[in-house]
């Protein structure tokens, strides 16, 4: 159990569901869930991923859950930064279990050890006039699972080590270090948050092959901006910035 101030002081355990954001939802609908209540279930039978794809978890292997949270002191101009706070929480969680593998944070929140994806975020914000309002902060970390889709290119904690990890384990790293990151964000340090994922950001400096906008180009990562846009250096010289869907990464993750 978390020894934490109130991220996942409450914890909502359910053997099946939809999604857990779907579940946390509902909650921020129909009741007042304190700040920091975690959803969290055994068999997620329609997780939801990035833009519309959907997140396949089996059963009892890996981590599927939602934290809700009431990030009321953030702009809405600065909520990547949220985003950015998760992955790092997220990166930190896997760096602590996969202390000698290569863990980076692939733009915008994807978590990748030795190039291949071990966990992803979901994140549904509610503004209110120019805050946030409510965060559902949907989180899936593959932990047991050896089997995967053949069209994808993921690893797992067991693919690595060859050795089981309990579910249980993996959550308490996570909101500790959610609630870390969390308090920072809270203390308003956003360039100190921004500057830790750039730090650990993949790809970066490194000339890759990018689809930009419908062209594959070679590109250097410069970085991500606050505004959560990623710049990018052209063979050229010119620097551009770019939103989430206009960039495809020519790789299967
Ligand atoms: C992605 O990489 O596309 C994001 C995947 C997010 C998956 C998690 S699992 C728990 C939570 N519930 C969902 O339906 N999705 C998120």
């Amino acid at each position: 159990m978390t020894k934490n101030l109130f991220i996942g002081s409450i914890q909502i355990n359910l053997n099946e569901v939809d999604s857990t954001n779907n579940y946390a939802r509902q909650l921020v609908r129909d009741k007042t869930p304190i700040e920091g209540t975690l959803v969290v279930a055994k068999d997620q039978i329609s997780g939801r991923g990035q833009r519309s794809n959907s997140w396949v978890s089996e059963p009892n292997m890996n981590l599927t859950c939602s934290y809700i949270l009431r990030p009321v002191f953030l702009a809405a101009k600065d909520q990547f930064i949220l985003s950015a706070s998760v992955a790092l929480a997220v990166f930190e969680t896997i760096s602590a279990l996969l202390p000698n593998e290569d863990v980076k944070v692939k733009w915008p929140n994807d978590v990748l050890v030795n190039g291949k994806k071990i966990a992803g975020i979901l994140i549904e914000n509610v503004l209110r006039g120019p805050n946030l309002e409510t965060s559902i902060i949907g989180i899936g970390i593959n932990v047991n699972q050896v089997r995967f889709p053949t069209s994808l290119n993921p690893t797992s904690i067991k693919l690595i080590t060859d050795s089981n990890v309990k579910t249980a384990a993996v959550l308490d790293l996570l909101s500790t270090q959610l609630e870390r990151f969390y308090l920072q964000l809270r203390e308003g340090k956003l360039d100190e948050l921004l500057g830790l994922l750039n730090s650990n950001l993949f790809g970066s400096g490194i000339v890759m092959n990018l689809q930009v906008n419908d062209q594959i180009e070679s590109v250097i990562i410069v970085g991500v901006e606050k505004t959560g846009e990623l710049r990018l250096e052209h063979s050229n010289g010119t620097q551009t910035l770019h939103l989430h869907h206009e960039i495809n990464w020519q790789l299967k993750l």
